[in-house]
């Protein structure tokens, strides 16, 4: 076969884009940047690279926080292609399992904090979310206290993008674009969020403060009305924003008070993000449900798991009585043996401890570096997820209006120096894999130095500095 020449190339990404904005209808885009420009084609990725257009950046994101193993790694390649060769699809209804189901749902069960032992598999993290707020409706239902039907959730709390879930979220954009209305059964309360709402407090007085908000949320509507508190452990989609310590014991113990479920959403943090398996032993605190998604395949196959506590999976299981929950693809054969084998390598690769005592603590010295740039209020790190805050005064920690799209800016600039950040408004997000070397954490940190730069440099040409 004759390779073809650049110019046949070019000719095919232009088709590609053709096509892309003709008939794809992408998440989370505006509309008008396709109509401005073609979508970027990403194409390749290896280790901690990706590649389209010509193009090699430095993913300090892992996709959206979900490659934690690095991309392009040969044995998910062949655990993928075995599995579809032996069994490449059946259901898991009406009492059928899978071997790579049963043993998938054995290993996380023995990972998962104590007495989290019963697994509902789904596709995504919004499913798994979704699947929680049922299973906590129905378990306060079997218990007889139907009642009990309000969510509790957080400013800044991104939970998916399903109806359920989206009612959940901070960005109330997220509801009000759709018309969606929670009917009095979502109740939200303020963040964990010292750099912008501690005022004076310290970080420990204000994770105690933060905490009682729920404890006020619950007796101002009658804990016989609440449901579950559903919290991410990082918030870290709206800015990896990590809580004082004093949080979440306190938190757990007003759910225990007040005999509320607490559903942790380690979609992201689950699975080694903070340099242990999950963030509720990072943060001291024990859920009733959890889910996971991202980090359970590395993104190589759509996987995301529920698991609920011994105490609720034999209260919604103890009748004679289908449960009316599931998906044509829950414990999908070949996603379950791409998640085992993605557990394996983080555990032969011993990448958690990594993440815990060699190159998390290395990526948290380096990072906090940028903490000397005028643009740069606090550097927050755990693990392997940042959060570089953005303000104008460092002083009185002002913000730029969300307009002005800071984060969006240094995110631009970053990605023009070969680098992958998140923006989240007035901050950045980093979510790298867990397999990055000191050298790219070295580079990292020196393009999003100069990126921060460039951006100071356009700010003061342009008259908004500061
Ligand atoms: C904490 C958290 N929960 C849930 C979700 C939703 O996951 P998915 O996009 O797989 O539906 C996300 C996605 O970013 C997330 O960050």
């Amino acid at each position: 076969m004759t390779q073809p020449s650049k110019d046949d190339g070019a000719k095919t990404l232009e088709r590609l884009q053709s096509l892309d904005r003709r008939y794809h209808l992408h998440s989370f885009t505006d509309p008008q940047a396709l109509v401005q420009a073609p979508p970027f084609m990403m194409e390749t990725a290896e280790g901690c690279y990706v590649s389209g257009q010509g193009i090699r950046l430095l993913d300090a994101m892992a996709g959206l926080g979900c490659v934690n193993i690095g991309y392009g790694r040969k044995e998910m390649v062949e655990t993928a292609a075995s599995a579809m060769e032996v069994l490449s699809y059946y259901h898991s209804f009406a009492a059928v399992s899978n071997p790579t189901a049963a043993a998938l749902a054995g290993k996380l069960a023995s990972l998962a904090p104590e007495g989290l032992n019963k697994v509902f598999f789904a596709n995504s993290g919004s499913e798994a979310n979704e699947t929680l707020i049922k299973l906590a409706l129905l378990y306060w239902r079997r218990k007889g206290q139907p009642k009990k039907r309000v969510i509790i959730t957080r400013d800044y709390s991104y939970h998916g993008s399903t109806i359920a879930t989206s009612l959940l979220n901070g960005n109330t954009a997220m509801q009000e674009e759709f018309g969606l209305d929670a009917h009095g059964e979502v109740a939200r309360v303020m963040a964990p969020f010292w750099y912008r709402h501690g005022g004076k407090m310290n970080p420990e007085a204000f994770g105690l403060h933060a905490a009682r908000a729920i404890e006020e949320k619950i007796v101002e509507l009658g804990a016989d009305k609440v449901a579950a508190v559903f919290a991410e452990p990082i918030q870290g989609t709206m800015g990896a924003i990590i809580p004082p310590d004093s949080y979440w014991p306190e938190v757990e113990r007003i759910c225990r008070r007040h005999d509320v479920l607490l559903v942790a959403d380690e979609v992201v943090t689950g699975l080694g993000r903070t340099g242990a398996w999950f963030a509720q032993s990072t943060y001291g605190f024990k859920a009733d449900m959890m889910t996971l998604a991202k980090g359970l395949s590395s993104g190589y196959y759509p996987i995301s798991a529920a698991v609920v506590s011994d105490e609720i999976a034999e209260v919604i299981t103890d009748r004679q009585e289908i449960m009316q929950h599931g998906f044509t693809t829950s414990a999908h054969p070949v996603a379950c043996a791409v998640a085992l084998r993605n557990l394996d390598v983080l555990e032969k690769d011993k990448l958690i401890d990594r993440v815990s005592n060699d190159i998390g603590p290395y990526f948290a010295t380096k990072l906090i570096e940028l903490e000397k740039h005028p643009l740069v209020g606090e550097v927050r790190v755990a693990g392997l997820i940042a959060g570089i805050e953005l303000t104008r005064n460092k002083e009185t920690r002002e913000q730029y209006p969300e307009e002005f799209n800071l984060g969006g800016h240094v995110g631009h600039a970053a990605m023009i120096r070969g680098v992958i950040a998140r923006p989240a408004g007035n901050a950045l997000v980093l979510c790298p894999p867990f397999i990055i070397k000191r050298g790219e954490v070295d580079y990292l940190v020196s393009a999003l130095y100069d990126a921060l730069d460039d951006t100071l440099k356009l700010m003061k040409q342009q008259g908004v500095w500061p």
